[in-house]
């Protein structure tokens, strides 16, 4: 259970236990007490797949692509929905993305390569990044990409020209720096004017952007973009957000005589971490979108663009849980005991990176009120590696699950190696059945691409103090 900062180290007995945190989509609990996932028994889980375990939800996956699309039909123009692969990506999600008619964001040849090797259509993937590759750039020509999202000027340069020795014209959309804060974590927030995306809008880059993409004979401008934020909880910045925009584009139509033919505003909706959460539903979103684009392009005289949006998060953030194993519990009197799991900052950065919260739960005792106040640490050789600060739980021994929910975004793709750990198992659940999608990481893994040059090998290496 989640619960604010505070000082007691064990809860009073006899308090009325706090309520429940809401469950997570899909998830419920067994008449043995247990966490149930996709109608399974996670101790199950466990036991067959050990931890620490990524296992995401395919049906609340699933519901959330269908969520977002139903929403963007309150649009009266066209609208694209594109799963923004960076929140998590993979084989089975990209086909899972493809069959649920969604376009993707992709950024990197890495996430290119996982969407064509799964077999999504090249016509519905947009390329990000702020500093592509002219390899990346040139991959994107080859595969026919939707869209490339230009960020800044050497990649207008860079892009131009590489399709005019091809003798193609790209598609592009803009992306500005709108200079429009969201309201959300600094590290988080993207649209600001001192950001490292996109072409300025207050000094008129933008403006010249497109001026030199209309006028570049390997482009073809096709509207503009904006991200402003990630795990934004409501619909404040919509607004100024379109307006900002609809003024530039109305600028580029009348200026450079260029076509807003399509405005992306991003990804950024939030979701549930913690018990007391607000969220953003797709439907809310569309609507105050919708609702903007269509009075901003009537007060501009302006036709309706194309409305393009990106979630990543909102996807695949609460449709992923993440179980642990408790092993040891230090506990010194005075002080908040600390619990430590089996993972920790290796597969989960954000607490540490952005003080993240989250609900966290003991999978087989679901049933029980907190019993004490403890810290989540992880096994990482760091003090900073805490998983959830000031959570009240029954009292744990080892041996006991926890699960962390809302786990399914941001997580996994940012793990790592630290500490030679081998990364996690990642389990797609669907209707009473459990597939691997992503295989724990082997020790041999770990040292498989490791190379010993000639002078390190065998006796050489070895012993030379003895
Ligand atoms: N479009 C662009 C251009 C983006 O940069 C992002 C996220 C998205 C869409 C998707 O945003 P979402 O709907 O997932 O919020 N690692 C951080 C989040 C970084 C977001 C980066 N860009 C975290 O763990 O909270």
């Amino acid at each position: 259970m989640h619960a604010g900062s505070g000082a007691p180290t064990a809860l009073a007995t006899g308090a009325a236990p706090p309520p429940l945190a809401p469950l997570p989509p899909g998830c419920s609990v067994g008449a043995n007490g247990h966490l149930r996932c996709a109608g399974i028994d996670v101790l199950d889980l466990v036991a067959r797949y050990g931890t620490p375990l990524y296992v995401m939800n395919e049906e609340v996956v699933r519901a959330n692509c269908r969520a977002y699309r139903e929403a963007f039909r309150a649009y009266p123009g066209a609208a694209v929905v594109a799963y923004a692969a960076k929140a998590l990506f993979n084989l089975a999600l990209a086909a899972v993305f493809a069959q649920e008619g969604l376009h993707l964001d992709v950024v990197s040849a890495g996430e290119l390569h996982t969407a064509l090797a799964a077999g999504f259509p090249p016509a519905r993937i947009h390329f990000h990044g702020n500093n592509k590759s002219p390899d990346e750039l040139e991959s994107a020509l080859d595969v026919g990409v939707a869209r490339i999202i230009v960020d800044n000027f050497h990649e207008l340069e860079l892009l131009d020209s590489a399709a005019r020795r091809r003798g193609t014209r790209q598609a592009v959309l803009l992306r500005v720096a709108p200079g429009i804060e969201a309201h959300t974590h600094e590290y988080i927030r993207t649209g600001s004017q001192d950001s490292k995306f996109g072409f300025d809008l207050a000094s008129g880059q933008a403006f010249e952007a497109a001026r030199a993409a209309g006028a570049a004979r390997g482009l073809r401008y096709m509207g503009l973009h904006a991200h402003v934020g990630s795990q934004i909880l409501d619909t404040r910045v919509v607004g100024p957000l379109v307006e900002a925009m609809l003024d530039l584009g109305a600028a580029i139509r009348h200026d450079a005589g260029l076509a807003l033919g399509e405005l992306n505003l991003g990804g950024g909706a939030g979701i549930r971490y913690a018990g007391d959460d607000a969220t953003l539903p797709p439907a809310v979103l569309a609507t105050a979108m919708a609702d903007a684009v269509v009075a901003g392009c009537a007060a501009r005289d302006l036709p309706l663009p194309v409305l393009s949006v990106e979630p990543g998060r909102s996807i695949v953030g609460e449709a992923g849980i993440a179980l642990y194993t408790v092993g040891s519990t230090k506990r010194v009197p005075g002080f908040l005991p600390w619990v430590a799991v089996d993972g920790g900052m290796g597969d989960n950065i954000r607490p540490a990176l952005y003080q993240a919260a989250y609900t966290v739960a003991a999978a087989g005792r679901m049933g029980e009120g907190p019993a004490e106040r403890v810290q989540v640490v992880g096994r990482y050789c760091e003090s900073g590696d805490f998983l959830a600060r000031d959570v009240d739980l029954p009292r744990l021994q080892a041996g006991d699950v926890l699960a962390f929910f809302s786990a399914g975004a941001y997580q996994y793709p940012m793990a790592s190696n630290y500490n030679r750990v081998p990364r996690p198992c990642l389990l797609l659940v669907s209707a009473g059945r459990s597939d691997v999608i992503v295989e724990r990481e082997s020790l041999a893994d770990l040292v498989a691409r490791d190379r010993l040059p000639p002078h390190l090998r065998a006796r050489d290496a070895v012993g030379a103090a003895d």
